[in-house]
Formats: C-alpha cells, structure tokens, sequence
C-alpha cells in the first residue's frame, strides 16, 4: 500500500507541484487547503498530470478537529506543512494576520500530529530568516538576523517551535530561496491574486500586456550591475526537495530530529540578469524602468547548498534559462483560459 503524505496548502504554487511530485515517487498526497490563497483549477491542473483527484479537504489547518479527523481517517506517514502566507509587505499590514496563520496553524497542525502520534513534518521556511547576510553564500550554520518583517517572524518563530518540540517530532526545515517557474507542460504554475509583488509574476504580466511596466527597483546597490542579486529555484527542483526530505523521514535517515536544509541552486542572478536571460529565453522583450529601492530588500542573497546535496541528496537540476521558459509558458497558459 502506498504511504500517505498529507500536504497542507496542496493547491498552492509549491503544494500543488509537491503533489505530483509525491505521486510519481509513489506516495499517496491528501491536501488539506482553505482555498484562501489558492484556486480550485490547481486541483484541474493535478488530475491532468497524475491521472485523478487526490483527496481534498477544503479547511483551514487552525480548524484541529477537521485536521484530526482527516489524519485518523488516513494515518499518514507525514506531513508536509506549506499552508502559510508569505506577502512580507501585507505582512506589515496585517502583522495579526500574519501570527495566526504562520504561527499558530503551525501549532495546530503540532499539536494534532502529537495527540494521533505522527511524528514527521517538513516545513516551509525560507531564506528570509538570514536577513542581509554578512558573507554570500550562506550556510546552514550563518547567523541569522532580526526579521525585517512580520512574514520573516513568522519563519523564524517557525523554526524555533519546531526545534523546542524535537524530542517528539521529526522535523525537515527547508529553506527556500525564491522559488518561480511552473510546470514544464503549463498544466501548473503560480496563481498570484491581484497586483503581484514578486519578480516573475511582474515580468510575466508585463510581458503578456496586464501591467505597463516592469520597475527594476534601485540600480545603484553594490553588486557588479547595481541591482539585487537571488537565488531563483525552479519550482519543480524545489518540489522533488521536498519528496526527498519525505523519504528521508519515512525511512528514518535523520541524524537529528531537526535538520535544516537550504533549498537553492547556489547561484546568485541580479535584476537585469533575470529580465535578459527571459529575453533572449523567450525572444520577446520585457518592457522596464529603474526606479527606486523597495523598502526593506536584501542586497544580494544565495545558498551554499554543500549540506543538502551531500546530506539530503539532491541538487537543482533546472537553470535560469528553464526558469524564464516555463515561467512565460505558464502565462500563456493563463491567457487561454
Ligand atoms: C521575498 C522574501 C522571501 C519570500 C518571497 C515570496 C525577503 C528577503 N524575501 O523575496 O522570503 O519567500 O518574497 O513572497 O523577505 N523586484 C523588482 N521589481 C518588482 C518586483 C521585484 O525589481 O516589481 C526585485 C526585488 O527588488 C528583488 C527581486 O526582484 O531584488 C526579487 O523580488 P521578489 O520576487 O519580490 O522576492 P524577494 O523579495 O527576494
């Protein structure tokens, strides 16, 4: 019988690509998402890949008798928690939003999986927590710094209740870089509701005529072309992480009972560099302008990734180049529908 993984947040961008993931590597997802950030058409998107619709729960994690009754009905072996928000400049707004979802969902879904006895989680962190880093590239082991946000808080607040609660549960904490792309055959991508904030949906959206311009936020940081540099992760590669991090749990290959994990491809690209490597990628311009600094941006941010490939066993296979293509192929996508 196929081991049961119930992901949390299954039809987000990363949830809904982890599902398929899952299923290839032979495990059974169940999805338990309150649609709050997410769209049903995701679960279209699945059955298209995978064949049928996996078990789905439409509630919100924080509801712990619907979370309970859900895991007693299918004792899954983990669980992958991606329900969470992630809008830093919302989260300014809304910091209370921002703790009740991040914060206390997780210690629902903690305090659910001790009383039905399931020890394995992985959880979505990210490379937030290391604020503007001292050196470049960052380990495991760099210090982090205090959030620049509430979002931020929330991951690192994250971190600390899952390494406080070790002695029971078994934790993969994965910190990703910036995750974009979409699946190679569009049937899957990133759904942004209204104006979007990130780079990529931008530049998409640009492109696809739905915004005028693209605005490269500062061009005068101290990086050889004046604007921020990132670590972009292919939302597949980050997927098949989080398999990897599954199977490491099932089969019990944890040295410790919290390990942590950058998720990134090592490589760091600037603004400019990402607009270039769409262009030439996609053979369309992308229609931009500098403008000025956005408030509370690092400088220049990417992984060491020595730990994950050498411990975890798994290495982004996908580059920029495959970044731009499925990212636009996604948006094409989007406008036939
Ligand atoms: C932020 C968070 C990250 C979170 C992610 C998802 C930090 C340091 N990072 O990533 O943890 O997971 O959001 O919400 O808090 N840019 C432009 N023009 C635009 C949009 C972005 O020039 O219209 C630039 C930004 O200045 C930045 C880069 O593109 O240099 C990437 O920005 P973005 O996609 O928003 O992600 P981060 O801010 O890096």
């Amino acid at each position: 019988m196929k081991k049961k993984i119930l992901v949390t947040g299954g039809l987000g961008f990363i949830g809904s690509h982890t599902v398929v993931c899952l299923h290839e590597a032979g495990f059974e997802p169940i999805i338990i998402d309150n649609l709050s950030n997410s769209q049903m058409s995701a679960m279209g998107g699945i059955k298209s890949l995978i064949g049928f619709e996996p078990t789905f729960v439409n509630a919100n994690v924080n509801d712990t008798e619907v979370l309970s009754q859900l895991i007693i009905d299918h004792k899954p072996e983990a669980i992958i928690h991606f329900a969470a928000f992630k809008a830093v400049g919302e989260s300014v707004e809304k910091p209370l939003m921002y703790y009740e979802n991040n914060v206390v969902g997780l210690i629902s879904v903690l305090e659910v999986m001790k009383a039905q006895g399931i020890s394995n989680l992985v959880f979505s962190s990210s490379c937030t927590v290391y604020g503007e880093p001292d050196q470049v590239p960052v380990l495991e082991t760099t210090p982090t710094k205090p959030a620049q946000s509430p979002y931020g808080a929330t991951k690192q607040m994250g971190e600390i209740i899952l390494k406080d609660n070790a002695s029971w549960c078994k934790t993969q904490c994965l910190r990703y870089f910036n995750p974009i792309g979409a699946h190679p055959t569009a049937a899957l991508g990133e759904l942004p509701l209204g104006i979007p904030n990130n780079l990529i949906p931008y530049l998409t959206q640009t492109v696809a005529g739905l915004r005028n311009e693209l605005t490269v936020f500062g061009n005068d940081y101290d990086t050889p072309d004046g604007t921020c540099i990132r670590d972009y992760i292919h939302v597949m590669d980050l997927a098949e992480a989080h398999v990897k991090a599954v199977e490491r749990l099932v089969q019990n290959k944890q040295e410790e009972n919290f390990e942590l994990f950058n998720i990134g491809t090592g490589n760091g690209f600037s603004v400019l560099e990402v607009i270039q490597s769409f262009e030439k990628e996609n053979n369309i311009q992308v229609p931009h302008k500098i403008g000025p600094r956005r408030a509370g941006d690092v400088v220049k941010v990417w992984a060491d990734t020595t730990k994950v490939n050498n411990v975890l066993g798994w290495t982004a296979k996908r580059g920029l180049d495959e970044m731009m293509r499925d990212s636009w192929n996604w948006q094409l996508k989007l406008q036939k529908n």
